[in-house]
């Protein structure tokens, strides 16, 4: 068994070992199971978490509210336009200052910073970071613009019933749909590196001029090989469909996203709405192994996927949704409730 994860940070799901993960994941599933159990109700009484959104959310925000409340606690929304903070083109109050004190208030803190609220790609990512070195408390990213973990373990949560435990070899097809919300990174890199723990195979197309973060391919590559599976990368619309046991179709903004600090939204939309043939079919779908389809929402439909494909039976999509709940109450008692120290 693993130690404790009290008081641990969960910035991406690579710096938590597989023991972790799993322990995460079968608390997780317990939690569906026995969802208003009194064993769970009163993990994080009296307890605030506070969220942290620079970006516009749905899913993130509701569920990471519901899972204060079923956990006894709260969830506190902070807009941190509101909090006088320090940034690149104003004066304010630092990371070192805020972090500390807001430790003295709350059990955990989650911060959701993502495409244009950053000047550049990793900004986010250091932003968290520097949260998490002067806070006393667990930081968690709520999707920040390299990772997005309480996602990547709701995709492997639904996997794990709609597959089985045993994702070994299972073939992940990550594919780049055309699209016109320019998305950050965090969702994409997080299903490449925490699938690839896993132990599935890895695909990922896209058209050129749509690569990764290159340390997170070379970690992905890594996993790969570690569990001895395959990772390719390939420019085609059509070809890594065949064989698929789960197809994952997204937007993703190109490396030229950030020009002289600012996020290039349209010209990255214009670009992207040209590849019409990127887009995840029924037709393509043909080409799987009767592969499951899924998304982290919110969808793009029509462009990353049709419709039919969305709401169709191989789709997990509300499965998924509904495992962001269940993996961050998990995520919370384990981190943040003293049962669990
Ligand atoms: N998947 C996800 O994080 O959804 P929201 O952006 O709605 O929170």
């Amino acid at each position: 068994m693993p130690e404790s994860l009290y008081g641990k940070d969960l910035i991406c799901t690579q710096e938590w070992s597989m023991d972790e993960l799993v322990k995460c994941l079968e608390l997780a599933e317990d939690m569906q199971k026995h969802r208003f159990s009194p064993k769970y109700t009163k993990l994080l009484k009296d307890r605030t978490f506070f969220m942290f959104f620079y970006n516009p959310s749905v899913r993130t925000r509701q569920s990471f509210e519901c899972a204060a409340t079923e956990l006894g606690g709260h969830a506190q929304y902070l807009e941190p336009g509101g909090m006088r903070l320090k940034t690149k083109k104003s004066a304010g109050e630092t990371v070192e200052d805020a972090a500390q004190v807001m430790s003295r208030y709350a059990c955990g803190m989650g911060i959701r910073i993502l495409e244009d609220k950053v000047a550049a790609y990793g900004d986010g990512d250091n932003m968290l970071r520097e949260y998490a070195k002067w806070s006393d408390i667990p930081i968690v990213s709520m999707a920040h613009d390299k990772y997005h973990p309480c996602q990547g373990l709701a995709d492997i949560m639904g996997l794990r019933k709609h597959i089985g435990e045993n994702l070994k070899g299972k073939k992940l097809l990550l594919y780049w749909g055309h699209g016109a919300l320019a998305r950050s990174w965090c969702s994409v890199q997080e299903a490449a590196l925490l699938y690839s723990r896993f132990g599935m195979d890895v695909t990922i197309a896209s058209p050129e001029g749509y690569d990764l973060d290159p340390a997170v391919i070379a970690a992905t590559k890594k996993n790969c090989a570690e569990n001895h599976q395959k990772f390719e990368i390939i420019h085609d619309p059509k070809a890594g469909y065949s064989g698929a046991h789960v197809v994952y179709s997204r937007n993703w903004m190109s490396p030229n996203a950030y020009l002289n600090g600012e996020f290039q939204k349209p010209l990255e939309i214009e670009k992207a709405l040209k590849y019409t043939d990127w887009i995840c079919d029924e037709a393509k779908m043909k080409l799987t192994d009767n592969g499951l389809y899924i998304h982290p929402m919110p969808i793009d439909r029509g462009h990353e996927v049709t419709d039919e494909v969305a709401s169709g039976k191989r789709s997990i999509i509300y499965d998924v949704a509904e495992n962001r709940l269940h993996v961050q109450k998990a995520i919370m008692a384990l981190t943040m409730s003293e049962k669990y120290k």
